[in-house]
């Protein structure tokens, strides 16, 4: 397999790269703007929304199956600039996956649990979508182009979870700085997810890289957790008094895009094709995470 990663710089391409390592799987490692290198493979910047550099940077890359996992990512970064999520999200997406169908490779292209409105989970696969936000709205328009094409796979994953391998930190790392200096962080109540592990979505994203089904695939966690119940288990887990978790509503946040209440994914298609790929409970995965002071925080 030579995998062409976009996104490799962001916080689900590291531990995908981390992981990559560790298989000795060849890859062509696309960023956006950072360069460097990130676990040993060359981070090439590549604008996806240039198609010229794209097109130019893919034959060069001569890939046999493409993961594309670059994307603006955060809701309220698509809010902010919706024309910049539309032209990232979904026309960049569509041609790489035109480039990828042209060259006879299957892509398999990141969504998210954020395509449903939250009002009948658990969903399947075959599920209306209804997105409630422009970051949703984008992953919907982007699945559409992706499937137009029989051999790419649609991937939507839930809530990720672990600490950064970045230099920017995740919420997870904000819960654990909270823990640490005793500060509160308010933690939603009333909003739940499937929420699985970087490290464990990596691993189980690498292995349908090798043969990817087609089609659409839900990769949820085992658990419907909502994030104040994810707190205070991240606290019992370390030995940590709960104080600092503080619960809160949704609804409290002044948002001008409402929050879906309950985004559960039902992964038992994605199950039925890899009964053997690991699928631990929330704590089995924090316990893939080895805690160490000084340093926060590195992986086992
Ligand atoms: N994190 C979650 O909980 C979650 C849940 C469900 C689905 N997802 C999906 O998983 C994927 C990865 O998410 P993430 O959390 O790893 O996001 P992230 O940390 O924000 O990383 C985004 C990546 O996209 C790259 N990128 C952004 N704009 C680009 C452009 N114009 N051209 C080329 N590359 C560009 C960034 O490159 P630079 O930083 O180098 O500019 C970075 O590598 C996304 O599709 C996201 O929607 C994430």
């Amino acid at each position: 397999m030579r995998l062409l990663l976009t996104g490799a710089s962001g916080q689900l391409g590291s531990y995908l790269l981390r992981e990559c390592l560790s298989q000795s799987i060849a890859v062509v490692a696309w960023s956006g703007r950072r360069s460097g290198e990130s676990f040993g493979y060359p981070l090439r910047p590549v604008d996806l929304t240039d198609p010229d550099a794209v097109a130019d940077a893919f034959r060069e890359a001569a890939p046999s199956v493409v993961l594309h996992a670059a994307a603006l990512a955060r809701a309220s970064e698509c809010r902010a600039e919706p024309r910049r999520a539309e032209q990232i999200n979904v026309h960049a997406t569509a041609r790489l996956a035109e480039l990828a169908e042209r060259a006879k490779i299957p892509l398999l292209h990141i969504s998210s649990d954020m395509v449903f409105d939250g009002g009948y989970a658990p969903y399947r696969e075959g599920d209306a979508v209804c997105p409630l936000s422009i970051y949703g709205a984008t992953k919907v328009e982007s699945e559409r182009a992706v499937l137009a094409s029989p051999r790419h796979t649609v991937v939507r994953l839930p809530l990720l979870f672990g600490p950064s391998l970045t230099d920017r930190p995740t919420f997870f790392d904000a819960q654990l700085k909270a823990l640490r200096l005793c500060e509160s962080i308010g933690l939603f109540y009333d909003e739940w997810r499937t929420p699985l592990s970087y490290f464990v979505a990596s691993r189980s994203l690498l292995a349908l890289a090798d043969s990817p089904p087609g089609g659409v695939l839900h990769m949820g966690g085992p658990e419907r957790l909502s994030r104040f119940e994810m707190g205070q288990r991240l606290a019992a887990f370390l030995g940590c008094g709960d104080q600092a978790m503080k619960a809160i509503s949704r609804t409290d946040l002044p948002d001008v895009e409402p929050r879906p209440a309950d985004l559960a994914l039902d992964s038992s298609h994605w199950r039925g094709l890899y009964p053997r790929q690991p699928w631990p409970s929330y704590e089995a995965a924090l316990a893939q995470f080895h805690f160490t002071e000084g340093r926060e925080h590195t992986l086992t």
